[in-house]
């Protein structure tokens, strides 16, 4: 057992993070973008919308997703490793996501935005920031959080301390979308292990219900080839901040 302070986060091997996790486009995160997309499709933004994803490791889907949507987008992570990752791939990102943005073309405004890769450069930064500690000075419309509030950690008050904090970061009534990794006892990256709190749908209803209105959570079945041993599904929320 150890809290989010025990890791060590500025050595996470981002490469093979992306390589295992994000370097195709597996049937579980199609399934997560599908219903983001829709999700974040059916709001009303105005032209000068700021958005917001916590923890986003190499993970660029969240951002695309709210890209056609946001005036500003902000990447809050921690580790340092991560943040100059980010800041490279922002600055032209790789391939491999040009199949995540294929599944948003999908609907007509993600293709009315004409060069991506440009805009996200463009409307995109990334900040330091400790999802436990920081507190925002000004809030933010919109939020995602993927795979982070169960697994930086094997504390239960952290995984509370990240969702409560979370949704500070956002104003009243702001839409989010969120993701878990079901009962997970852990990943590793680059040969180092990295922490997990084995929690389920229950977890996430009980934590959330003081936090968000119209809460609606989608369980996501492991495909073929999981991703990492020892979950036993994916599960995504979203709804709108009390
Ligand atoms: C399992 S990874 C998830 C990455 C990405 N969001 C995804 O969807 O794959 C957890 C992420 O949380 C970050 N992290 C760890 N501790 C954090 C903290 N205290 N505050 C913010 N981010 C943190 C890690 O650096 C890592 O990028």
């Amino acid at each position: 057992m150890a809290g989010n302070a025990a890791y060590d986060w500025d050595s996470f091997d981002s490469g093979d993070y992306l390589e295992h996790n994000y370097a195709d486009l597996h049937d579980e995160d199609r399934k997560i973008l599908n219903i983001v997309r829709d999700f974040l499709c059916g709001q009303s933004f105005d032209t000068h919308t700021r958005g917001v994803d916590v923890g986003t490791g190499t993970n660029l889907y969240p951002a695309l997703a709210m890209l056609p949507f946001c005036q500003e987008i902000s990447l809050l992570e921690f580790s340092g490793a991560n943040r100059r990752w980010l800041a490279r791939q922002l600055r032209d990102y790789s391939a491999n996501w040009e199949s995540y943005w294929r599944v948003l073309t999908e609907r007509e405004v993600y293709r009315s935005v004409q060069q991506p890769r440009e805009r996200l450069r463009r409307h995109t930064t990334v900040l330091k920031w400790d999802i436990l500690d920081s507190v925002p000075e000004v809030k933010w419309d919109v939020g995602t959080m993927f795979f982070v509030a169960e697994s930086i950690t094997t504390f239960r008050e952290e995984f509370t301390t990240a969702l409560g904090k979370f949704c500070a970061l956002l104003k009243p009534g702001a839409p989010f979308a969120m993701t878990f990794m079901e009962n997970s006892k852990g990943y590793e990256v680059g040969g180092k292990l990295f922490p997990a709190l084995g929690i389920g749908v229950a977890d996430v209803r009980e934590e959330m219900a003081e936090l968000g209105n119209d809460l609606r959570i989608h369980h996501v079945n492991i495909g073929a080839q999981p991703l990492r041993d020892g979950y036993s599904g994916m599960i995504l929320a979203h709804g709108y901040v009390k």
